[in-house]
């Protein structure tokens, strides 16, 4: 099976009847709503909370019922994918462009369960990946070079034809050699006008499930 289906398929074993459900974003992801969307045809009662508007489509289409973050007091479980996870289970998140609803989701979530195949894990943030950050468009070329300041090379999404996300806002991908000190480069950009968000998930996965071709691991924070 492949293996990010796999991830998937163990992430919904965990999902029981009742709960309010975040439906993360990306290829990984999808597997996820179409296996969930497979158990609520046979019976299992859950709400959804998507996590952009590609995922809204997708659940509707796989029949699951959908609420929204306003609607509900607390998300029990929340199903993402990730671009990289480091030993800490902290994360980058937000290649597929939906960092800022997803953060926000996890944000909310009691459990924050991340589904990756093995080409996922890194030792030190950074290495494989950039670094999604959603701006604002006003100024985003200012935001940019600020950004830059810190160590990385920002390039915006889309090139010539910019990326919107789905709040409007455009997405710079930050090229560090690594990202050693997340907590401060995360509070650093937080403090830079025009950044709306960005793709550092610090403690917020709870479990992460880890599918490779000797099988499915699953890591717990704290364990
Ligand atoms: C979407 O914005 C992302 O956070 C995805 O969860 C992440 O990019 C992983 O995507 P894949 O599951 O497609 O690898």
């Amino acid at each position: 099976m492949d293996r990010k289906r796999a991830a998937a398929e163990r992430a919904i074993g965990m999902v029981r009847d009742g709960m309010i459900v975040g439906l993360g974003t990306g290829s990984t992801s999808a597997h996820a709503i179409e296996l969930l969307g497979r158990r609520v045809a046979e019976g299992l009662s859950i709400r959804g909370v998507p996590t952009s508007l590609g995922t809204e489509q997708l659940a509707i289409k796989a029949g699951i019922p959908l609420t929204s973050l306003d609607e509900v007091e607390r998300v029990d479980l929340t199903i993402d994918g990730a671009d990289e996870v480091d030993p800490h289970l902290d994360l980058i998140k937000g290649m597929g462009g939906a960092l800022l609803r997803e953060k926000i989701v996890a944000f909310a979530s009691e459990e924050e369960v991340i589904i990756v195949d093995d080409s996922k894990l890194v030792q030190v943030l950074g290495t494989k990946s950039p670094l999604p950050v959603e701006v604002l468009p006003f100024g985003h070329l200012r935001t940019a070079r600020a950004l830059e300041t810190l160590g990385c090379k920002a390039v915006l999404k889309g090139g010539a034809r910019p990326f919107v996300t789905d709040n409007g806002n455009l997405v710079y991908e930050c090229r560090f050699k690594s990202i050693d000190e997340p907590e401060r480069i995360e509070a650093e950009m937080h403090l830079i006008p025009g950044v709306v968000e960005c793709g550092l998930f610090l403690g917020l996965a709870t479990k992460v499930v880890i599918a490779s071709e000797r099988g499915i691991e699953v890591r717990s924070r704290g364990a």
